[in-house]
């Protein structure tokens, strides 16, 4: 249906109610498309949400801000990385503020909460960020959709670029919950097969961040390296008492990229050199696409971007993919889950597919910390799928 046609059979719906005397409720007397962002904008996680809230934003204001031709309007909610908090703040999105498209979340606990809804009510869901194994694997569903990664994915590479440098025995050390857990099965899947052995996993619960105990305990195994999954706040802690405890230097360590993205100004730099990561972004990466983004963003928002705000981008980029081949009818959800199925993403990372499951296919770079940069060292993992069974649709 066109935009035209669309917005005359909805103005013919509303003349028809008001004139039987039916109550027409606010929603429904604008043809603005209703974006709802539920990211987090406090805590450990507050400047990974951001990011994925610029880059979503920049994205559709690269297109007059415009979803197949219709006008949109944002609703906000801060999750606070609060699990407990999921299911109830993405109703406040869903039910309260009727929205038509959820855009959501970081973290991979309280993306529980919104799969729930998302399964419930059918809303489309786009994840900017979470890994969470099930949303793309056990529990898939038409209409939920990943720009980002499985925790797992980026985690898979790793080990094989530590046996290169002859890291035979590692510590994994993570917080204790789905996305450590999961990056975690990557990690152990991608180093067992290339021959090395965990000798300890190590834990903490989420956002603690009292690093001191374990890391006398790594300094007592000295293993020939450390693995690990952290991010944000929690990463930048990491980071700089694993160098106050003086294992920079002497044990090296490793870690989904999370550990250093979006991290490296002029006070972690120092403790952070010669961090080895694996991940499907790095800002250092040397294309046309990403010199572009990088300019666009730091013009818009005074800052260099991150990985979050290349998935909040890409989120977008999706999104306007799928409006747009039908028109701005979201209501049309097969022929919108076919597009968005079939999109490929013209990214800042390098392109990228959507598989089976609606999960990227993508490329993992492995990337070295010099001065304040995650430098590409090369590609760890070409047009990487997601290591799961996943799910068949359509
Ligand atoms: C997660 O909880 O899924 C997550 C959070 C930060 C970075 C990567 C994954």
């Amino acid at each position: 249906m066109t935009t035209r046609r669309l917005v005359l059979t909805r103005s013919a719906a509303l003349l028809g109610a008001a004139s039987s005397g039916l109550l027409i409720p606010a929603h429904a007397q604008s043809n603005k498309i209703r974006i709802g962002l539920m990211l987090p904008y406090t805590g450990t996680f507050a400047q990974l949400g951001q990011a994925c809230d610029n880059g979503f934003r920049m994205a559709l204001e690269e297109k007059g801000n415009k979803l197949g031709g219709r006008e949109v309007e944002f609703f906000k909610v801060d999750d606070e990385s609060e699990p407990s908090k999921g299911v109830e703040n993405a109703n406040k999105l869903v039910q309260r503020d009727k929205v038509d498209v959820l855009i959501g979340t970081v973290h991979s606990g309280v993306q529980m909460g919104i799969h729930k809804v998302a399964r419930e009510t059918g809303v489309l869901n786009i994840i900017p960020n979470a890994g969470m194994h099930a949303a793309t694997r056990a529990l898939c569903a038409p209409n939920v959709f990943r720009t980002s990664f499985t925790n797992s994915q980026p985690t898979l590479a790793l080990g094989k670029a530590m046996m290169a440098k002859g890291h035979k025995k590692a510590v994994w050390i993570t917080w204790k919950y789905a996305a450590g857990d999961e990056a975690g099965e990557g990690f152990k899947e991608g180093y067992l097969a290339a021959g090395g052995t965990i000798v300890k996993e190590l834990g903490l619960p989420f956002p603690n961040v009292e690093f001191q105990a374990l890391l006398t305990e790594i300094a007592s195994i000295k293993p020939d390296a450390v693995a690990c999954f952290f991010s944000g706040g929690g990463a930048s802690k990491f980071i700089r008492d694993y160098a106050a405890a003086g294992l920079k230097g002497k044990i090296p360590l490793y870690g989904s990229g999370f550990l250093t993205e979006g991290l490296l100004d002029d006070d972690l730099a120092p403790s952070a050199q010669g961090i080895m990561t694996t991940l499907h972004y790095s800002t250092s990466l040397a294309t046309k696409r990403n010199d572009a983004f990088r300019l666009e963003y730091a013009k818009k928002f005074k800052m260099q971007p991150d990985v979050y705000a290349v998935q909040g981008y890409d989120a977008g980029q999706l999104l306007l993919q799928g409006a747009s081949a039908v028109n701005g009818d979201l209501s049309n959800k097969k022929a919108l889950y076919a597009a968005m199925e079939a999109a490929v993403i013209d990214s800042p990372r390098g392109k990228w597919t959507m598989s089976k499951a609606h999960n990227p296919v993508q490329d993992m770079y492995l990337r070295e910390v010099k001065g304040k940069e995650n430098v590409v060292l090369g590609v760890a993992a070409k047009a990487l799928s997601d290591s799961g069974v996943g799910c068949k649709l359509g």
